[in-house]
Order: C-alpha cells, then structure tokens, then sequence
C-alpha cells in the first residue's frame, strides 16, 4: 500500500494549495506580475488593501491610503462585484488588469494565475462579504472651495503613492505620471481655473473610464468624498487666478 499512500500524499490538496496561495500573494503584491505589460506601473496591492481596516472611512482622513479599490478579503463570497455591475469575480479582476495594468489577454478560470489568485483570495479570513459600494460619479462638475490643510493631507494618503511629492513629483511611479499639480495645468494651458478644475475633477471621478483615457483609476465618491476633493483642489490653488 505504499506506493498508494504516497501517491495520496502528492495530491494533498493542502501541499498543493500552499503553493497556490503563495503565488497568488505574490501576484497580490505585484512580486510577480500580473500584466506582462511594460506599460504596467502597479500591483493589485497599488489599489486595493486587503482589509477593510485599511479602507478609508468617508469623511475622514485617515492617515491610512485612501486606496481607489475595494478591500480585497472576503471578495470570493461578495456575489456581485463593481457596486453591483459585475456578476463575475474573474470578469471583475480582468477589467483590472485590461483598464489599469495594459494586460493584453484576460485570464481564463483554467489559467495557472487566475487559480492561484483564487486560492490566495480564498484564504483570506472572510472580512467584508456584502457588495462593496462603488458611486461612479457621472458628470464631473466643479465644486466649491474647500479646506486647504486637509487637501494636503488627502493628497499624501489618495495621490502621492503614484505621483510622488506635490510639484516635484519626486518618488512617482514613472515620468509619465504628470508632477501635480503644474504638469496638468501646463497639459491645459490656456484653461480658466474653473476649467482646470473640472479637469482635476474628472480624472479624480473617472480615471481611465467613461471614454478618458489613461490608466489612472476612477475614484468612487464612498473612497473619496465631493468634500475631500474640493479640499485637494483648494490647496492645488486651483481657486487662485492662474
Ligand atoms: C490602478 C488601480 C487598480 C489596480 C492596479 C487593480 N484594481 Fe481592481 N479595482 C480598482 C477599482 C477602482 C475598482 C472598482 C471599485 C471596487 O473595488 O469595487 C476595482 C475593482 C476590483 C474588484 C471588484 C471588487 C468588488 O468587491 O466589487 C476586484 C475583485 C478587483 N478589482 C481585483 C483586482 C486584482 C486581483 C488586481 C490585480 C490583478 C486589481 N484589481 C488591480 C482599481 C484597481
Ligand atoms: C494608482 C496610481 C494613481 C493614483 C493613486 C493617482 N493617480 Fe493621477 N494619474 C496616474 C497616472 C498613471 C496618470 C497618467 C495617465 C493617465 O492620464 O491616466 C495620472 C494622471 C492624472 C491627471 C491628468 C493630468 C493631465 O495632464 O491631464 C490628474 C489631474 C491626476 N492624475 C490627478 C490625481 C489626483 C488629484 C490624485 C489623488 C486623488 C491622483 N491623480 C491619484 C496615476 C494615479
């Protein structure tokens, strides 16, 4: 009986499993990339905490990241995803990888990655399991001035991660990534500032969707308040007479 023993053994799924989840982690992390892309700047981590914990309280600025994209733990059990628009979790993940990090081929449920993303996804300790919100803001419309001290913070914790420090741009992803904010205003020059506003507001609510192009992500107005926003663009000085 041995040889059947051990031929149990081989096909632990336990043994196999711990395997999975690890690459699966390190697509997470980007340690392994999950766009073959050159154009890719991020990781699934560059987006979406694992735990809702990390996720920004509406209203607040926290000193965590105010990350774009939902926690990820408890998301296998969520049954609907994209607020509600996508009934696929596989289909959810690709919209991802083809919106934000250039992949020129979606997974299929078949493929090595999509398995082992699934595997570590699964493992996760279920955290939130009901829908996440997600309130694309339709028309980018300007917004009334806000408070300054708190734009600089929500610039640090929503906008530094991939544009670096404010005017210098210093530590950003890549030099495509414009320096903010002179390098968007130099793009729009000739702009009323309340034009330029509605540029900001734009990106910031519809990243790379909604036919704008780009791969910059859309911010919901659950991750990033109308308050928030207005604030950032306040200390922008995009309220000044450029
Ligand atoms: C550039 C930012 C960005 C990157 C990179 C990114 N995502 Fe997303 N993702 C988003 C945004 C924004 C949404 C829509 C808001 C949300 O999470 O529901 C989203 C939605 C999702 C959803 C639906 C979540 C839900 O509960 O509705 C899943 C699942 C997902 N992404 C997985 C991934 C995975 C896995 C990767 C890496 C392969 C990845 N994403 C890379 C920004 C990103
Ligand atoms: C996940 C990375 C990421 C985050 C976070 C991010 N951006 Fe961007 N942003 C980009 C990239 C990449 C581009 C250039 C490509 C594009 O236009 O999508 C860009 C472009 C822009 C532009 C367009 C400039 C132009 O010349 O048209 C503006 C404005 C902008 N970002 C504002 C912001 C603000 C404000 C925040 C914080 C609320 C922010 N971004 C957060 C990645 C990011």
């Amino acid at each position: 009986m041995a040889w059947l023993l051990i031929a149990l053994a081989a096909c632990d799924p336990g043994v196999v499993a711990v395997d999975a989840v690890q690459h699966g982690a390190d697509l997470y992390a980007g340690i392994v990339p999950a766009s073959p892309s050159k154009l890719n700047l991020y990781a699934c981590k560059t987006c979406h905490p694992l735990h809702s914990s990390a996720a920004p309280v509406p209203g607040q600025v926290a000193s965590a990241p105010i990350l774009p994209g939902a926690p990820l733990a408890g998301v296998t059990q969520r049954g609907r995803w994209w607020g509600g628009a996508e009934a696929d979790l596989l289909r959810a993940v690709n919209v991802c990888r083809a919106r934000f990090q250039h992949a020129p081929a979606p997974w299929a449920a078949t493929d090595v990655e999509a398995r082992a993303l699934w595997a570590f996804l699964v493992h996760l300790p279920a955290d939130v399991t009901t829908v996440w919100p997600f309130t694309a803001v339709q028309a980018a419309l300007d917004l009334p001035p806000g408070d300054g001290t708190r734009g600089a913070q929500v610039y640090d914790v929503a906008c530094r991660s991939c544009h670096g420090a404010a005017h210098t741009g210093l530590g950003r992803l890549a030099t495509r990534v414009p320096r903010l904010p002179e390098q968007a205003v130099l793009d729009h020059a000739g702009y009323s500032p309340a034009l330029l506003r509605v540029v900001f507001v734009e990106k910031v609510r519809h990243g790379g969707f909604f036919g704008y192009g780009g791969d910059m992500p859309p911010y919901s107005r659950e991750v990033l308040s109308d308050a928030d926003l207005a604030a950032l663009l306040t200390w922008f000085g995009l309220y000044d007479t450029l």
